[in-house]
Order: C-alpha cells, then structure tokens, then sequence
C-alpha cells in the first residue's frame, strides 16, 4: 500500500544542516575520529545560573501549562529587554514566547501570509526561510547577493523583487550562513522601502548579541512606521547557550501577535514551563558569559580567516558577526581530486567528509553555489585538526 503524503509536505525538503549534523554525530558515535564544523550550536555550556533557574522551577512545581503564548514574567523581562537595547516600548501584548526562534518564524508566517503571497528572501539565506514561507502556503522570492558586495542585496534589486504580491522582505543580520552585518544606513534604505510599499520586516536578529565589528542596529528604531512593520525575531539559544531549551520570540504589533497566540495555541501550547522560568533569568540574571564566548568566538574567527586564505584555491571574507565563516571553494571545484571529478560544493563537503574526516555544510542549501560553510562554535583544537585535513586533501595528501 502507498502511504499518503501530502503536496505540501512533499514540497518540504528536510534542513540540510540538521542531515549534515546527524551524520556527523553517527560517525563519531561509531567511533571515527571526524571533526565537525556543522553545527550552528555553541559548544559552550547553558551558565550555571540559568541551569538553577531551570532546577528550582522544578522543584517548585513551575511544571503546568502557562498561558500559551508564554508567562508574564518572561514577556516582562523580553519587553525591558527590548527597551534597554533598543529604546523601543513595547507592552506584554506585543510578545509572543515560542518553542524556539524558529517556531517564532513559522509562527509569523502562518499569521500574515494568505496562500499566493510573495515573501522577499535575500541569498545566500538561513535554510529554513524558504521552506516555513512554503509550508504557510507563500511563496519565496529569492534575492541573490555577490561576495563582493558582502552579500548584501541593494535597494534596487529589492525594487525589482517586490510586486503587488509581496507580503514580506526577511532580514538577517548578522547573517547566518555568512557572518554579515547590516548598517544603520543600510537598513535606514531598507525601511523606508518597507514603508513605501507597506510590506512587513520579518527582522532575525538572533545573533544578535555575537558581533565583533561594528554595532547591531534594530530596524524597527530606524523609524515609527518601520517599526509598526516590524517582527523581530529573536531566542535564547545562540546568546545564552541554550539551543536545547527552546525559547525563541517575536515581538510586534498586538494584533499579529494575537493571531501568532492563537496558532500557537491550537499547535503547541505554551513553550516548556521550565526553560520560560530559565529564559528569565538568562535575560535578567549576569550577562557576563556574552562577553566570553565573544572573545573565544573572536579569536576562532581571527584565526580561521587568516588560515584559509593562506591555503591554495580557498579565500573567505572577515565575517563579522555570527559564529560562521562562508568559505570560497570556486577554484577547487570542476577539477579531479582523488581520480574523481568534484563538481559542486556538495560534491566536496562529501568527499572531504569520507577522505578527511571534516563536516562541513555545503553552499547549496543556503541558496547559491561554490561555497562551504564552516561555523567556529566549536574548540580551537578542532578547528586546527579541522583546517589541517582540509589542507592535506586538497594538497592530495589523504591516503583513503
Ligand atoms: C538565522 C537563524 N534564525 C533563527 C534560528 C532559530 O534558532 P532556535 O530555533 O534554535 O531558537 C537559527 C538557528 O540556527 C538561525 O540560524
């Protein structure tokens, strides 16, 4: 008998970096020594007074159902947040706590996309933009952007993107998977275009707090249409370690965010009591460990750069926030390594995985061809091993 698989589901390609992580993890389960530059986690741990955050919640019973778009205690402290970072004011009402900033995302595009509608996607993009905008039944849009110009779209070919379709633009900044980082005349460009043809800004500011040049600008303060446009996007999970808890959230006007609430709670219901309780103190409580892993993440970077643009046929920009370097592997693609014809990024990242042992994410998945994506949230020992089989297999030197 042939299970039934809806179209839509059909359409749904499974996330490439997650396929890239759970080989890696199977490998070394097997025990073969490889070294992952995959994951989009840091490897530092959650910082202890958040894990007691989490311990007492438990102890204290803090084990029901919340309200489903999350407790006031966390809306309090994401609106302070907010206004501290940014001066903006917003109210409980205008907060949504999802299970992760990516069900913040699949969230928003169920509440304001009618099947049809178009949403402004610039490339090389996070995997996941295109696939959510699908599964709420819209349709993206792809801007693609050049290394040269830092991967950054212009106004004018957002103007040639836009039509009476469009819904929404998404912008990442720092962007995953390429570490860039949007201006503050940059995105002062961006807003006005946004006002201008009354599309919204779905602003993924996730990475926000691990940037190395330069300051983080949110759209949203740029001006007071903009930010009736805006949903900003944000989680616990990159700033604080947390990837596992699953927190993430939106903020934007009220009445996108009571139809997010009442998605959510049909879907999910409320996000873990436990990590809520958690989340509240990673946002109040010391915020030192940012600081740390900045300076780690830094030194990783200084350090990857200037490697791989000493190794023949390899070349990166300084990426400057994130925790990711998109590496340019143009002049070693289309030729023979090992008697075997490697054509495409995926091609490499395959053989390179079998011969040398290192995970890494091709650029396909993220919308454009001829790069690799190696993210440094992982030990400088591992980095070093990492670049060194690189090396060694693209020198010829494998012996698999
Ligand atoms: C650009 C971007 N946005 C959102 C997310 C979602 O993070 P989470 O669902 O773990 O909060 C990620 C995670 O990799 C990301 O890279």
């Amino acid at each position: 008998m042939e299970l039934r698989i809806s179209e839509k589901a059909k359409s749904i390609s499974p996330s490439p970096t997650l396929a890239i992580d759970s080989k890696f993890k199977q490998m070394k389960q097997q025990g073969i020594p490889v070294v992952g530059f995959g994951a989009g986690e840091p490897d530092f741990d959650t910082p202890d007074n958040i894990k007691e955050a989490g311990i007492t919640a438990i102890q204290e019973n803090f084990t029901r159902y919340t309200p489903a778009s999350g407790t006031i205690d966390l809306k309090r402290a994401i609106c302070c947040k907010v206004k501290a970072d940014t001066g903006l004011e917003y109210t409980t009402d205008n907060v949504i706590v999802c299970n992760g900033g990516k069900h913040a995302l699949t969230n928003t595009f169920m509440a304001i996309l009618n099947p049809g509608d178009e949403v402004i996607i610039p490339a090389p993009y996070w995997v996941s933009y295109p696939e959510m905008v699908k599964m709420a039944d819209g349709v993206p849009v792809y801007i693609d952007t050049k290394e040269e110009d830092d991967f950054k779209f212009s106004i004018a070919q957002l103007k040639a993107a836009c039509t009476e379709k469009t819904r929404a633009l998404v912008l990442n900044t720092p962007s995953n998977p390429t570490g860039m980082v949007y201006n503050e005349e940059e995105l002062k460009a961006i807003a006005e275009f946004a006002v201008a043809h009354q599309i919204y800004i779905i602003f993924d500011e996730i990475y926000e707090k691990l940037i190395y040049e330069g300051k983080h600008v949110n759209i949203a303060t740029l001006n007071d249409e903009a930010r009736k446009l805006t949903i900003i996007i944000n989680g616990m999970a990159k700033t604080y370690a947390m990837t596992g808890w699953r927190i993430g959230y939106a903020v934007a006007e009220a009445p996108i965010i009571k139809a997010m609430s009442n998605i959510q709670s049909h879907a999910t219901s409320n996000p873990n009591s436990i990590a809520q309780r958690a989340s509240v103190e990673a946002i109040n409580g010391d915020q030192s460990i940012i600081d740390v892993m900045k300076q780690e993440y830094v030194k990783r970077r200084d350090y990857m750069v200037e490697r791989i643009n000493s190794i023949d046929g390899l070349s990166c920009r300084v990426p400057h926030g994130a925790f990711y370097i998109f590496m340019n592997v143009k002049e070693v693609l289309n030729k023979e390594h090992y008697g075997k014809m490697i054509r495409t990024a995926s091609d490499l990242c395959e053989d390179i995985l079998e011969r040398a042992l290192v995970a890494m994410v091709p650029s396909e998945g993220f919308g454009i061809d001829g790069y690799v994506r190696l993210s440094y949230a992982t030990s400088m020992e591992v980095i070093q091993t990492g670049l060194d089989r690189i090396e060694a297999y693209l020198q010829g030197k494998c012996t698999k």
